[in-house]
């Protein structure tokens, strides 16, 4: 048997590229390829890329020219694009970097393995179609080995909601929902190698409505299904849109007992005019009220958000609409951007705000954020909360997980990587908590 050839997969933008390059790399196995983390002894490199903001996708570009003389040493090293830049961009990659091999949209992964066999040696590849075929009936079933306690599983992919700043209709495609069964026997399939949490991942995951046994089921359904598997412990989902935040998915954060007390739940501006011109389809208040619904069902809940600022025609006051809706949801969690045009969007035609006034606001905004993350952050402290235990930390003897909040906690003690325990929050500090496992 010949020596297996090596894969180097870098991975940039959300958690669904994260699942997909986990994907790509077990569709590539039947190929020959075992995974490495150095691009130095790679037979092949794959970036798997983010368009959401200019800077995101201009950074493949420089990334590309890093391996240059990698390839300059090695001609036969085989280098893809994946992702949604690949999707955006298709053969306008292969002009500006011409040592790239491969270009792979995101609906085209199960067709990965052909592709690498054509290209390389002079020979290029690219596919960039949105097939009617489910991509996901044709990836590799997973090996069955042991693996981390938390896994993504994606069950939505795709979104017709066009956002006016939003490249993702357009590189992800039309919004789709994967059937239940296939999602349920990935689930199963994850808990019997040692997955303890699964997040459900969709650009838009609480409009799913895969095919079910009797008929279509919503996100909530799935949820109630999945909470039956036995060493399952935790649910959680994202990210999802206002708008499709159905009466059933808010009863099940009070009523399902694994799915976990944190949402996020983007907003983007807290002005009715901006999101208006975003074509977000709901209003700053329409979204208070919802978040308060939430709340009465499940007190607790930690709330996590996206913002955007400087979009074009964003105002002073408008920016103020923002910032009071901040004050008044008292986020836990969230992220926030400068606007940046993105080429065959709607609002890419408009005038931009002045980039200094931009800055400006992006800079208050995030400090009001991390003042309200920081003050829900402190008041765990002398609160007992379970945390799954991911990982050692930093110091000798030390382990971290995360709280049903999704705050990180570090201890030191005798815990087992997959374990779920009590721990007692004795400090905050500025990115985690720490704690005291309670015996017992
Ligand atoms: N599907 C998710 C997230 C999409 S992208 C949703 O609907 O919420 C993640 C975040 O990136 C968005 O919520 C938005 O805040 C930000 N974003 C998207 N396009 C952007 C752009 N052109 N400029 C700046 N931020 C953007
Ligand atoms: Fe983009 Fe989300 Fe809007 Fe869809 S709902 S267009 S993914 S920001
Ligand atoms: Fe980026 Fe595509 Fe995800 S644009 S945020 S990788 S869906």
């Amino acid at each position: 048997m010949s020596a297996p050839k090596k894969l180097f997969i870098k991975t940039y933008g959300c958690q669904m590229n994260v699942y997909d390059s986990e994907r790509m790399a077990e569709a590539l196995g039947p190929s020959g390829y075992v995974t490495t983390d150095s691009a130095d002894d790679a037979d092949m490199i794959l970036l798997n890329t983010c368009h959401i903001r200019e800077k995101a996708a201009e950074k493949i570009y420089s990334e590309l020219g890093r391996f240059k003389p990698l390839k300059a040493a090695k001609p036969d090293l085989k280098i893809g694009v994946a992702g949604c830049v690949a999707q955006a961009e298709g053969e306008e990659i292969m002009r500006r970097q011409p040592m790239v091999d491969l270009v792979v949209g995101p609906q085209s992964y199960h067709r990965l393995p052909a592709l690498e066999a054509k290209a390389g040696g002079g020979a290029k590849a690219l596919d960039t179609d949105f097939p009617e075929e489910d991509k996901f009936d044709h990836l590799a079933a997973r090996p069955k080995a042991k693996r981390a306690p938390t896994a993504f599983l994606t069950v939505q992919e795709g979104c017709d909601k066009f956002c006016a700043f939003c490249v993702v209709p357009y590189t992800r495609g039309a919004e789709v929902s994967r059937p239940v069964d296939r999602i349920l026997t990935e689930a199963r399939d994850l808990v019997e190698r040692g997955v303890r949490e699964i997040t459900l991942l969709g650009q838009n995951v609480n409009a799913y409505h895969g095919a079910g046994p009797d008929g279509d089921w919503s996100l909530a359904r799935l949820i109630w299904d999945l909470n039956g598997i036995d060493g399952l412990e935790r649910i959680r989902f994202t990210t999802s849109h206002p708008n499709d935040m159905s009466d059933d998915l808010i009863a099940a954060h009070g009523e399902c007992e694994k799915l976990m007390p944190y949402l996020h739940l983007p907003v983007q501006s807290g002005s009715d005019r901006i999101l208006k011109a975003m074509n977000r389809k709901h209003t700053a208040e329409s979204y208070v009220r919802l978040i308060e619904r939430i709340r009465e069902a499940r007190p607790d809940i930690l709330i996590s958000g996206d913002f955007i600022v400087g979009f074009p025609g964003e105002t002073d006051a408008d920016f103020d609409d923002t910032m009071a809706l901040i004050e008044e949801v008292n986020y836990g969690q969230a992220f926030s951007f400068k606007y940046s045009p993105r080429p065959g969007t709607p609002a890419a035609e408009r005038s931009m705000v002045e980039a200094a006034v931009a800055d400006d606001r992006l800079q208050r905004l995030q400090a009001l954020i991390t003042k309200q993350q920081r003050a829900i952050q402190d008041a765990m402290v002398g609160r007992t909360v379970k945390v799954l235990f991911e990982k050692p930390g930093r110091l000798e003897g030390q382990m971290v997980g995360k709280s049903d909040y999704l705050h990180a906690v570090h201890v030191t003690g005798e815990v087992a990587t997959g374990d779920i325990r009590p721990v007692r929050i004795t400090e905050s500090g500025p990115n985690s908590l720490g704690g005291e496992i309670v015996a017992g």
